[in-house]
Formats: structure tokens, sequence, C-alpha cells
């Protein structure tokens, strides 16, 4: 099948330039070709679910945020009319089931127990309070590195005040960093050690299992931030042995922005202080009794109080399109769609930046042109209807599942040379 059939260039155009696209993926990896066996429910979920994305133009920034499915929308609507004529109603008929509904599908996706899901505002959030609330001494250290997103590393510099140091190693010019280059770090006073699972400027996939064993072999805890791999690759976060897991859910998981997950392992909550306590931290929340203070044997403590309601519909929605697809459909296709933008930027002259081994790659891929400015490559991408963004000094395209070749050929062809 040909993936032009997917129909987002008009027909006319997509005759002119077929030929001169046939030839360029001729010399691609036949793997890469789509063919009769392209799952064709993919097709339906993209113009059931995408059609006002995809009428724009090439959407390649789930990587930063996603456009919203139609049944999300749908579902956010009609809760916020039932919301207008019932609140009570839309709390105890709507809000809270599908609180449990979101983090039973969260705790799936994870690979993780859904009790030990608290169901959070983002990432930040449940990264910030891992650092405000584990137990640490003055003298203890916290390792990363040196190219990780913002919030993995912030929460641990405003430990300094209580004698915590942080510790950075150096990520490598291809964007990889290795379990030795990060042991380099670590000593016997090392408590934690922090990464996220997919670099958000490098595309680079950290090897979860190999970094958990790292930590542990020093007794220390394996804290991941997931955003950028979760609803791409399937995880096992119980499996993996991962200590506290975070996540945001307006990328990949296509939910609106505002809701997020906090797995905390069982043996970790003991370490953990009370921060950030409300009404909602106790098991008998609907008792509102001011002295009995029973918090929640797991990580739904730390959800303080009213949750965001419309978010956390949106989230349920959300994630009933990825169960629905499979994760397992979804990192092959994302996986093959990025690894053909990454032959296609090559046959284009274009540097690709992000790591190519399967095993070190996720929906990322970023590059530069050896002469020509980011900023005029994404005017052009832009006047061209494509999306795309610039991080760490590079281009990035991140397609979703939903997206087609024929949209990266429409991106490519709008690059300069
Ligand atoms: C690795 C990583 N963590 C976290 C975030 C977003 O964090 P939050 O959910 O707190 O907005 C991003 C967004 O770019 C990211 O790439």
């Amino acid at each position: 099948m040909e993936c032009a059939s997917y129909g987002i260039i008009p027909a006319k155009e997509a005759g002119r330039r077929s030929a001169e696209r046939n030839a360029a993926r001729a010399k691609r990896s036949p793997a890469l070709i789509p063919s009769e066996s392209t799952p064709m429910n993919l097709e339906t979920y993209r113009h059931a679910e995408f059609a006002e994305a995809i009428a724009r133009g090439p959407y390649l920034n789930h990587a930063g945020i996603a456009p919203t499915p139609a049944r999300v929308v749908r579902a956010v609507q009609e809760a916020a009319a039932h919301s207008a004529r019932d609140p009570l109603g839309f709390v105890m008929q709507a809000v809270l089931p599908l609180r449990e509904a979101a983090r039973q599908k969260m705790g799936r996706l994870m690979g993780a127990s859904p009790e030990h899901i608290a169901i959070t505002k983002n990432t930040g959030q449940g990264l910030a309070l891992a650092a405000d609330a584990l137990m640490l001494e003055p003298g203890d250290n916290v390792v990363s590195v040196n190219c990780e997103y913002p919030s993995v590393v912030y929460p641990w510099y405003a430990q300094a005040d209580r004698g915590i140091e942080t510790r950075l190693a150096a990520c490598r010019a291809d964007g990889t960093f290795t379990p030795g280059d990060v042991a380099a770090k670590m000593d016997a006073r090392t408590r934690v050690l922090t990464l996220s699972w997919v670099q958000f400027g490098t595309g680079y996939q950290a090897d979860l299992a190999a970094f958990a064993a790292l930590a542990h072999a020093h007794n220390a805890l394996f804290i991941v931030d997931v955003i950028q791999g979760l609803g791409v690759l399937p995880l096992q976060a119980e499996t993996l042995g991962l200590d506290i897991v975070a996540t945001g859910v307006h990328k990949w998981l296509f939910a609106p922005g505002g809701t997020g997950g906090l797995y905390i392992a069982p043996h970790v909550l003991g370490r953990m202080r009370l921060l950030n306590m409300g009404a909602g931290a106790v098991v008998d929340v609907a008792k509102f009794d001011p002295l009995d203070f029973t918090p929640k044997p797991n990580a739904q403590r730390y959800e303080e109080g009213t949750p965001n309601m419309l978010g956390i519909v949106g989230l349920d929605a959300a994630l009933s399109l990825i169960e629905e697809v499979g994760i397992a459909q979804i990192a092959a296709r994302v996986l093959q769609l990025s690894e053909y933008a990454a032959q296609g930027l090559e046959a284009k002259g274009y540097r690709v930046e992000s790591p190519r081994a399967d095993a070190q790659r996720a929906g990322l891929v970023m590059f530069r042109a050896p002469r020509i400015d980011n900023d005029k490559v994404m005017e052009a991408l832009t006047a061209a209807g494509v999306t795309a963004a610039v991080r760490g000094g590079r281009v990035r395209f991140s397609p979703h599942f939903y997206n087609t070749e024929a949209e990266i050929d429409q991106a490519l062809d709008a690059l300069p040379t």
C-alpha cells in the first residue's frame, strides 16, 4: 500500500512528487518502505482522531506538545456541559471514577501497580516532590547528567541548603552516556541516580535496566522522568526496579496538559516525608475530620486536594486511545517513521545527531544542516506548514503513530539545501 493514500497531500501535488519520492525510497532500507502490511487501523485513527491537525500540515512535534484527539475534545466538552448542569453529579459520576480509570490505564502503560501511582499536575511536580520529600543527610549526593531536562536536576539544586550535592556526568558529543560515564560520579554517599528515559535534546533512550542496576549496586534509588518515552515505548517499571517514575501527559500521551503520573515503589514511601498534605491525603477523604490524620498507604497521599477535573476526563480519554491502538503497534510505527525520517535527512545532506541504534532511540530525530542556521531551516518548515521544534541546538522531528511517510516526505521536501 502506498502511504500517500492516507491522503494529506492533494492528489495532483502528490502525483507530481511521487516519481521523485519513489526513487528516493528505493534507495532506502526496504524494511522502511510502507507495504501491504502497514496496519490499516492506523489510517482509521488518523482520520477519526487527528483530522484537524493533519489538515494544517505535517505535525512532527509530539515531543513538544501533541494535538488533542477528537475523542478527548468530545469527552472534555461533554464533561464541561455535565458540570454546568450538575456539578456535584459531574464530580461523583465522572471525575472520581475517571481518575481511577485513568490510574489503572497509567499503571498498565507504566508496568506498575495503579495503587502506587498518584495523579499529579505534571512531570516537574512529581520530580520536585521526590527531591523535597526523600529523607537525605547533609553530605549525601545525587547524580545525573549535564544534558538533562531542567526539571530533572533543578529540584536537586534546591536541596543544596540541606547539604545535598548534585553531580552531573557529561553527555557525549553524540548525545549518549554510558553507565560507566555516570558511575564515575557515584560513590558511597550517592543516594539517588536520576535520569530521563529519553533525552529531550538528543533523543537518546537510556537503558533503564542497566542504570537501575547501577543505582542499586550503590544502594541508591533510581528516579526516572519518562515523559519522552511513555506512549511511544512499552515500559515495565516494576520489573525494571524503577523506584520513582514521573510523567506529564501532553506529549506522546495526547492528553491535555496539566495532569501527570507519579509512581512511588512501596519500599520507597517510608523514606519520604509527608509533604503538601491536604484533605485528599488521607484514607477517609469523605470524613473531612481534622482530628483523624491517617495518610493513604501509597503514593496517593500526595494528591493534596481538588484534582484537575477536566484534565482527568481528557487524560482517561487519551489513554483509551493509546490502549486501543496498542503500545506495541505504536512503538513499531514510531520507530519506523523516525528511521524513515533519519534516512531521508541524510539523503538530503543533513546530519542526523540523535542515536540510530534501535535500543538507543525512540521518537525524536535531531538534526542539523551543515551550513544553514536552524532558524532558516525552521522558517522553511513553517512556511511549508510543517510543525517541528529546535532543542539543544538541533532541529527536532518527533512523529507519532498516525503520521505518514508522505508527511515526512513533505517535511523533507521543504528543507533548504
Ligand atoms: C524530559 C522532559 N521532562 C519533562 C518535561 C515537561 O515537564 P512538565 O510535565 O513538568 O511540564 C519535558 C518537556 O519538554 C521533557 O522533555
